[in-house]
C-alpha cells in the first residue's frame, strides 16, 4: 500500500467544494500546494491565499513544496495559514541543517526535495532529521509532465539507506506518477507518490485516489 498525496497545482479553486469532497473520499494522505516563486521555476504554483481557505474546509494534512530561490521567507505565512509540513530544495540554502530546524520551531514536519539534477547525494547528510525527502520525478515547475525514469536509481539509493540507518523517514515523489511509474516507484522504495494530472484527469478523483493507494 502507497500512501498518496493530491497536487492540486492545477486545480480551478473556483469549483473546491465540488474536488475537495472528491478527494476527501479518496482518503488521501495529505494534500501537497505546489508553492513556486517564478525564480527558481519558471512558473507561479498555487495562491498562498487559497490555503487558508481550504484549511477551513478540510482537516487533511498540508503538504507545502517550496520550489523558491529563498524558502525561509515562507514558512511563518504557511504556518499562520494552517499548513503542516514544508519541504525546500536542498540547493537552495546555504545551511539546511538550519532550516530544517527552523521548520520545525514552528511546528512544521520538514521536507528536503532533490530536484531532477541534484544528485541525491546533496539531501543523504540530512535524512536523519527530516520527516520526507522527495525526489522530484520530473524536472520542477510545471504538472503534467513525463516521468523521468532516470529518477528511480535516486530512489533506490535513499530506500536502501534509510532501512540501514533505520531513519524515520519517509520518501516522496512528485511528477508524472500514475499507476504505472506510481507502480515502479513503490518498487523502488518510494513510500508516498504525489499526483495531480493523473487524479484530475479520471473520471472520479476519489477512484484515483484509491487506486493509487492500493499499489
Ligand atoms: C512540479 C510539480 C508537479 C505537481 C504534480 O513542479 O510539483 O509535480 O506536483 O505533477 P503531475 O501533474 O505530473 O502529477
Amino acid at each position: 500500500m502507497a500512501k498518496v498525496g493530491v497536487s492540486i497545482l492545477s486545480a480551478d479553486f473556483k469549483k473546491a467544494n465540488e474536488w475537495l469532497s472528491e478527494i476527501e473520499k479518496g482518503k488521501p494522505d495529505m494534500v501537497q500546494w505546489d508553492i513556486m516563486d517564478g525564480k527558481y521555476v519558471p512558473n507561479r504554483g498555487v495562491d498562498l491565499e487559497n490555503i487558508p481557505l481550504l484549511r477551513k474546509k478540510t482537516k487533511l494534512f498540508f503538504d507545502c513544496h517550496l520550489m523558491v530561490e529563498k524558502p525561509r521567507e515562507y514558512f511563518h505565512v504557511l504556518k499562520n495559514s494552517g499548513a503542516d509540513s514544508a519541504t525546500f530544495h536542498v540547493e537552495t540554502v546555504k545551511e539546511p541543517d538550519r532550516v530544517i530546524e527552523k521548520i520545525r520551531s514552528l511546528g512544521l514536519g520538514a521536507g528536503i526535495a532533490a530536484n531532477n539534477m541534484i544528485p541525491v547525494e546533496k539531501i543523504i547528510p540530512f535524512l536523519g532529521k527530516v520527516d520526507i525527502a522527495l525526489v522530484m520525478t520530473v524536472e520542477a515547475g510545471f504538472g503534467g509532465q513525463a516521468f523521468l525514469p532516470s529518477t528511480l536509481e535516486k530512489v533506490h539509493v535513499l530506500r536502501k539507506l534509510i532501512d540501514e540507518q533505520r531513519f524515520d523517514c519517509e520518501i516522496q515523489v512528485d511528477g508524472g506518477i500514475d499507476l504505472e511509474t506510481g507502480r515502479k516507484c513503490v518498487e523502488a522504495g518510494a513510500d508516498i507518490l504525489i499526483a495531480g494530472s493523473f487524479i484530475f484527469r479520471q473520471e472520479s478523483i476519489s477512484e484515483a485516489i484509491k487506486k493509487l493507494k492500493s499499489l
